[in-house]
Parts: structure tokens; C-alpha cells; sequence
């Protein structure tokens, strides 16, 4: 049975009974509980999410490439195909959306989704700007009653995530003081690539370009493999935010898990000279997040292309680890990538006889794979790791900092208000201008 037909043959049991059903009488997997899904971009990143939502009823396809339109087509036969997203999202039927488009539309497709009813699960990264993070947010928390939602930080549900957020909460470094994160990934380039003719017919460069200023076409913005094409077009600030967006997503999530943190009261950032094409390689940025009821205010930091945080342990080679955290606190640090972690006490008085570790039975349980969290909450409590308030307030705050780095100094952040408080021309830098035509709010 479809959803919405049960869910109007219930609509008369009560409220309780429209929650309730769905899971506890079928069960999440049970063939008649089959969520309807339309799946945006179909090659690439979205071909990683094929076997994941092959289960369900993938009842729409949308790529402006309809040779990628083809290759998903040949996957999920019964699906109707789109080359423009908006149309996508208004066949009837659609009840989640899976958007793995390029960055610079994900903000657009996630909130025209929520406006619609549809639950969403977005590839990192959520936003391409401040104003972008604030308004999907917003939606998100107006519907968060009904909707399910999930950035695609999909390595949040490596286990390794809940242990270091047990060490930090368990105070096995003592009071938490500074947390930094960094990639170091190097895509330098000199700005937009030059105009090479007219795009194929079967590209929609027009629908590509989305919300985006225009731009010529060039094939070299696709020449990617399947699931790295990102790394052709991300760094060009109308297609993307870069490292920061990118691989930022990702490991300031290892972070963003342990600190239960709400938006910065400041931003500060420093790294290659500003580029009015393309984002800096070499970066840093930071953050100054408030204290909560359980730790004090900690200095957030982000690094990418060549910045680093300085080791606090002589021996320890932080360039070692390609994609990291580094947490400090008053008797020692804890170090991690995605995967692993290590612990250094140090000073006379880290003896550890502050730090009681947790019995299994207390241990923070694993979520199991990261896309069938999100499916499993469209069908059920609606509960994920990496929901749009979580994900949210982590991409508002690395654009912040992008923000920061073009005003060229540090700035004061209101985070209630989503105002820089000190500087105005960067409040010109929270938004992002968009072609006639396009709207964050459709
Ligand atoms: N979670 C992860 O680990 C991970 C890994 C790779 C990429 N990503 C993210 O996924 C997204 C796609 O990355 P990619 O490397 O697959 O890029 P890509 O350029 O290969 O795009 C993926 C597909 O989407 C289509 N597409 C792009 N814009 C579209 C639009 N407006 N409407 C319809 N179709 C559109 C493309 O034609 C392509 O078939 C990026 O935002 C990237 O950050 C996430």
C-alpha cells in the first residue's frame, strides 16, 4: 500500500495512529512499507546510492545529463526520468528525495523537498552559504514533526565516532579547550575554465548552471571518474565552497559529534590571497562556539591545503594523518582520523584516575548503515545522526568562515539574528546572488 493511501485510511484512528502504524505493523522492510523515492543525479556520487534505496520504489530519476539519466534509467526501469529537478519534485507520488547534485543546487533541492512534504537526504555539503545553511535549517526545524532528513556525511556511522565522543564527554582530557580539524587535499587552479564550444545536446549546461551566474561550457568540468567528478568544479566559488565544503563536511563532523555545540560568536580566517574565481587551497579558520551545560567555550578550528594545527606531543606528526581531528584539553589530548583514535595523557597530574571508562552497557550503540538510518526514520520516528539542525549549524558555521576570510578579519557573529555584528560589508558575504529566475524558497 502506498503511504499516503494508508495514511489516509488511518487519518481517522487518531494522531497516535498516524505514527505508529507504518513501522510497528509492517516493519521498516516489509515489502508493502516501500518509501517512493526520486533519486537526483544519477551517476556519480548517485550511483553510490543505488544498492542503499534498490529496496524501495525509486518512482522518479533526474540528471541533466541524460546519458547519466540513461545509466540510472537502466538500474530502476519504472522510474520517470527528468533533466530539470523542479518539475522532478512535483510528481505526486514522490515521497523522499536523495539529491546528489552539484553543491551549488543542494540548498535549492532540500528546501523546495521540505516545502513539498518530501523528506530529504542530502549530499554533503548542505549549503554553499551562510543565508543558504540558515533558511534549509529553518525549514527543517518548521517541519521537523514529519520530515526525515540526513546530510551525506556517511562516515559518521563508523563506530569510531561514538568513541571519541564518549572520551571528550567522559572528560579522559580533562576539560576541553580547542578542537581542530583538517584535509589536505590541493586542487589549485587559476579560475573558470575557458570557453570550449557548445555543450552536447544531451547536456543541459543551462539546468547544470542552476541558481549559478553563467558561465561557458567546458567538458573539462566533467572529465572526473564516477564519484570524483566533484573535484572538477567544487573549488570555483559559484559551483562550491571548496576543501571547506567538501572534506570539511566530513572530518569537522568527527568534531562537530563531540561538542554538542550551537552556532560561533566569532570568525576569524587567514590563507591564500583572495581569488575572486576560485577558493583557497591553504587555509584556516576559526571559531569561537560558546560554552554549553557541559563544557566551557572551546576554539573550533578548521585547515586544509597545507595549514595545520601544531602537535601539542613532540613526536606525534599530525601531516601523518591526511583527514583529522585533534582535540585539547587540561590533562592531555585525543587525536583521531575516521577510523581510529589515540589517547596522550600528559603533564604530572594526567594519571587518568579522572577518567572512568564506560561499561559496554553504556556505550553509545552504533546506528548501522548511514542511508538506511535516514530510510528507516522516513518510515518511523523521523530520528538521524546528521539531521539538518546538526548539519546545519556545522556547514553555517565553515561558511561563516568563508566569510570571514574574504572580509579579511576577524568578525562578530550573531547567531540568533544571523548578522555579522561588527563589519557590514560582510553581511553583503552571508548571501549568494542568484539568476533571475531561481529561488531558494519554491
Ligand atoms: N558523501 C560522500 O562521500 C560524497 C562523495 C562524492 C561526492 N559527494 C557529493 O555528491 C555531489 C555530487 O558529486 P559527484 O562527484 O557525483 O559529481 P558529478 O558532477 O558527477 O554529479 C553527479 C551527477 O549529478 C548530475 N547533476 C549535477 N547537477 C545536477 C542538477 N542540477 N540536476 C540534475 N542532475 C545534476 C550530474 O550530471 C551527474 O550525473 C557533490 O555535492 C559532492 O560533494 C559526496
Amino acid at each position: 500500500m502506498k503511504r499516503r493511501a494508508f495514511l489516509k485510511s488511518v487519518a481517522f484512528t487518531g494522531a497516535a495512529g498516524l505514527i505508529l502504524p507504518r513501522i510497528h505493523l509492517f516493519g521498516a522492510d516489509a515489502p508493502g512499507n516501500k518509501l517512493n523515492i526520486a533519486l537526483l543525479g544519477t551517476w556519480g556520487r548517485g550511483e553510490a546510492h543505488f544498492d542503499g534505496i534498490a529496496g524501495e520504489n525509486v518512482v522518479a530519476l533526474c540528471d541533466v545529463n541524460e546519458k547519466h539519466l540513461a545509466f540510472g534509467a537502466r538500474k530502476f526501469p519504472g522510474a520517470r526520468q527528468y533533466v530539470d529537478w523542479r518539475k522532478c519534485l512535483d510528481q505526486k507520488d514522490v515521497e523522499a528525495v536523495v539529491c546528489c547534485t552539484a553543491d551549488h543546487t543542494h540548498a535549492f533541492v532540500a528546501n523546495w523537498s521540505m516545502n513539498r512534504g518530501q523528506h530529504v537526504y542530502c549530499e554533503k555539503p548542505l549549503a554553499n552559504c551562510v543565508q543558504e545553511a540558515r533558511l534549509v535549517r529553518a525549514t527543517y526545524l518548521k517541519h521537523r514533526h514529519k520530515l526525515a532528513t540526513q546530510v551525506g556525511t556517511q562516515r559518521h556511522e563508523y563506530e569510531n565516532f561514538n568513541r571519541v565522543r564518549e572520551l571528550i564527554l567522559d572528560g579522559a582530557i580533562g576539560e576541553l579547550q580547542e578542537v581542530s580539524a583538517w584535509g589536505d587535499r590541493q586542487l589549485p587552479k587559476p579560475g573558470y575554465l575557458p570557453a570550449a564550444g557548445d555543450p552536447p545536446k544531451d547536456f543541459h549546461w543551462d539546468l547544470w548552471l542552476g541558481p549559478s551566474p553563467a558561465h561557458p561550457w567546458n567538458p573539462d568540468y566533467f572529465s572526473g571518474t564516477s564519484g570524483m567528478n566533484c573535484l572538477q568544479w567544487n573549488m570555483f566559488w559559484d559551483f562550491g565552497s571548496g576543501q571547506v565544503g567538501d572534506m570539511g563536511s566530513h572530518t569537522m563532523d568527527i568534531a562537530w559529534n563531540a561538542l554538542d555545540a550551537d552556532l560561533p560568536i566569532s570568525a576569524e580566517a587567514k590563507g591564500d590571497p583572495f581569488n575572486p574565481e576560485v577558493t583557497p587551497v591553504k587555509l584556516e579558520m576559526h571559531f569561537e562556539i560558546p560554552a554549553n551545560n557541559w563544557r566551557q567555550a572551546v576554539r573550533v578550528s578548521w585547515y586544509q591545503g597545507g595549514a595545520m594545527p601544531e602537535s601539542p606531543v613532540r613526536y606525534l606528526d599530525l601531516r601523518k594523518i591526511d583527514h583529522g581531528a585533534l582535540f585539547e584539553g587540561s590533562k592531555g589530548c585525543l587525536v583521531a582520523d575516521f577510523q581510529s583514535r589515540a589517547l596522550f595523557p600528559h603533564g604530572n597530574q594526567a594519571d587518568l584516575t579522572y577518567y572512568q571508562p564506560r561499561p559496554k552497557s553504556a556505550l553509545i550503540p552504533p546506528l548501522g548503515n548511514f542511508q538506511r538510518q535516514w530510510i528507516n526514520a522516513c518510515k518511523g520516528n523521523l530520528k538521524t545522526a546528521c539531521d539538518f539542525d546538526y548539519g546545519g549549524r556545522m556547514i553555517e558555521m565553515l561558511m561563516l568562515g568563508l566569510v570571514a576570510y574574504r572580509a579579511g578579519r576577524k568578525i562578530k557573529y550573531d547567531g540568533t539574528a544571523g548578522r555579522v555584528t561588527d563589519c557590514p560589508e560582510a553581511n553583503e558575504l552571508l548571501a549568494r546572488k542568484y539568476r533571475p529566475g531561481w529561488t531558494l524558497q519554491g
